[in-house]
């Protein structure tokens, strides 16, 4: 799928461009092409095939600019080549463009009496000959921004850099744009992924935007042209990742950074209010896809058991979840209409790599949910997905759990908004992901609730969690996230399933943590409470208001969280389940980040 970026430098932008488009790589594009502006005189480099290529053309045939624009297209309109690359230059004008302008023929009639000669066969050359021709016809570059966008149809984002003028032009409509920009140099990109390292701010376009940014400026306007003022984000360099700062631990300032990596994951592929996903375009026909194997280790593969749930309710699509170890050595049966989901957030995990060559060898379409882009996982697959959790550093994952279920849930939605089963319920629950950050806030504002349950499970011998639906494979993970760091022994059932075995090891005072927000299953696990309380284990119960209410006297903790629903339920009670791990760790002395006998990253089988 395309990628853009445009930059605004006080020195050259070119190498900065580069670097941009080879993050843009993940996307899947099949040209790509750079054009810059010096001394008013356009000049471009684009080649068919990968990235190296146009580098290799750019080191025997040097360009150079503080402005320009870059692109990787991946073919809709004219097959993959040299002619079809963007930037398409113009005499007044260069432009790449994501999407697809569906009455780019009614343009191009229109401008019949220009007599204009087309090398290509594509959309994008008639909108960056109807900006020429604007521009020759005497309008401002914000005129002629206004007159394109009320002529063209269809999806885009558009950038232009322009003759006779210091800075680019950009809009989008159902493609996404967004802005960095920082003290040294201003951009524009399709993806947060492309920004450069320094920038400090970032702005979402929202749809209709168009706007100009130059050295030290940017402005947005409305349709009407209004200048408009969109919500800045900070955005954090990817190298104050890899320190502390205030924080005893990684783990402590990647729980707390959950906020913010759900909120850019999120804004990255969703727009707030208009229930809609947007994920770069699978290279296949979704509405084929009839079931889904989701494939991971750890806890990637507890996001993917989580998921399930919201697949098969939403996206009505049977999906089996398997551990990448079993996966790779079982005889199992897939179909043309399978699509492989591999979760991971090295991209490097060796059994997970080896279900992606199994899932290849057995022709089905494969698609990657990555955190480190430019892994193994993220090159050899289909179609990728970032998390944009930043490096994970402490050993026990925590932000990148939650930014896999933020793209899990996001992919549910895409699948169902293609295969239209997208309803109004189905669209409220989506709009409610947006409430994730600020309720994750609120949570981590009552640390001290967790670091009090963690004291009282200090002598503990065992300690269990429990949940139903959703919430069963969180209170696995719950377990894990514990045994992990605290080296307590702890387990993780379905509340269902205690009566078949585990309840025989609950006596008077072995602590079992409830995962019950107020839904579907809540009265069921009301049950499977007095079941334990009963043999004299010690309740700590975190559930909602209506679940404290519902469940009054019943537990020994209780601990409220704010509402919930199918989607955001498992991402904001990660959040008590790791304080709790973490909290206990502390108390214990462990080494939290680096736990004994683990690895961030498992590279053997
Ligand atoms: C190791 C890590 C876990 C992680 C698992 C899968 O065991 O310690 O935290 O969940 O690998 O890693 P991946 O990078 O594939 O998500």
């Amino acid at each position: 799928m395309c990628g853009i970026i445009g930059i605004v430098n006080k020195t050259d932008c070119v190498k900065g461009m580069l670097t941009a488009l080879s993050k843009l790589e993940y996307r899947g594009y099949d040209s790509s092409g750079v054009a810059t502006i010096t001394n008013n005189k356009i000049d471009y480099r684009k080649v068919q095939g990968k990235l190296a290529n146009l580098k290799e053309l750019i080191y025997n045939k040097p360009l150079a600019g503080n402005i320009g624009i870059g692109h990787t297209r991946w073919a809709t309109h004219g097959e993959p080549s040299n002619k079809n690359a963007h930037p398409f230059v113009k005499r007044n004008c260069a432009l790449v463009h994501n999407g697809i302008i569906e009455n780019y023929l009614d343009i191009k009639k229109s401008l019949a009496n220009q007599k204009i000669d087309y090398k290509s066969s594509t959309d994008t050359e008639v909108v960056a000959e109807l900006m020429n021709y604007l521009i020759e016809d005497g309008a401002t570059p914000l005129e002629a921004m206004k007159e394109i966008t009320t002529r063209i149809e269809g999806n885009y984002a558009l950038v232009f850099l322009l003759k006779n003028s210091n800075n680019l032009y950009f809009s989008r409509k159902g493609s996404p744009l967004v802005l960095g920009l920082s003290k040294s140099l201003n951009c524009v990109a399709s993806d947060t992924l492309a920004l450069p390292n320094h920038i400090d701010k970032v702005i979402y376009l929202e749809e209709g935007d168009i706007g100009e940014i130059g050295n030290g400026q940017a402005k947005i306007f409305d349709q009407s042209f209004k200048v408009k003022k969109n919500v800045i984000h900070d955005h954090i360099s990817l190298q104050s990742h890899t320190s502390k700062n205030q924080y005893k631990h990684f783990m402590i300032k990647e729980i707390h950074y959950q906020s913010k990596s759900i909120d850019d994951t999120l804004l990255n592929f969703a727009k707030k209010n208009d229930n809609k996903v947007y994920l770069p375009q699978f290279k296949f026909d979704t509405k084929k896809i009839n079931n889904l194997s989701l494939v991971a280790c750890g806890t990637a593969f507890h996001a993917c058991m989580i998921s399930k749930y919201w697949f098969e309710e939403i996206s009505k699509i049977n999906t089996l979840v398997e551990i990448a170890s079993e996966y790779r050595y079982r005889e199992n049966s897939v179909n043309d209409k399978t699509l492989g989901v591999l979760v991971s957030q090295s991209g490097e995990t060796m059994d997970t790599i080896k279900c992606l060559e199994k899932m290849k060898r057995q022709n089905i379409n494969t698609a990657s949910i990555v955190n480190v882009l430019g892994s193994s996982l993220t090159r050899d697959s289909d179609y990728i997905l970032p998390t944009l959790a930043g490096p994970e550093i402490g050993v026990a994952s925590t932000k990148a759990f939650t930014a896999q279920l933020t793209v899990l849930a996001l992919l549910c939605i895409h699948i169902a908004q293609k295969k239209g089963i997208f309803n109004e319920s189905t669209k409220k629950i989506t709009n409610d992901l947006f409430t994730i950050p600020g309720n994750i806030k609120l949570i981590l504002k009552n640390e001290k609730t967790y670091s009090d349950i963690a004291k009282d499970l200090i002598e503990a011998k065992s300690i269990f969690y429990v949940g139903r639906g959703p919430m069963y494979p969180l209170a696995l993970e719950g377990a894990l996230k514990l045994k992990e760091i605290t080296y307590k022994h702890c387990e993780g059932y379905a509340a269902g399933e205690l009566k078949h075995g585990p309840l025989a090891l609950i006596e008077d005072s072995v602590p079992v943590v409830v995962l019950a927000p107020s839904d579907k299953y809540f009265n069921k696990t009301i049950s499977n409470i007095q079941e334990i309380k009963a043999r004299g284990g010690e309740i700590i119960l975190i559930t909602d208001k209506e679940g404290a209410k519902k469940s009054s006297g019943l537990a020994d903790k209780l601990i409220s969280l704010p509402d919930s629903n199918l989607l955001t339920a498992p991402i904001l009670y990660s959040i008590p389940v790791q304080l709790i791990a973490y909290h206990l760790a502390t108390l214990l002395g462990t080494d939290v980040d680096q736990p004994r006998n683990l690895a961030k990253s498992v590279t053997v089988e």
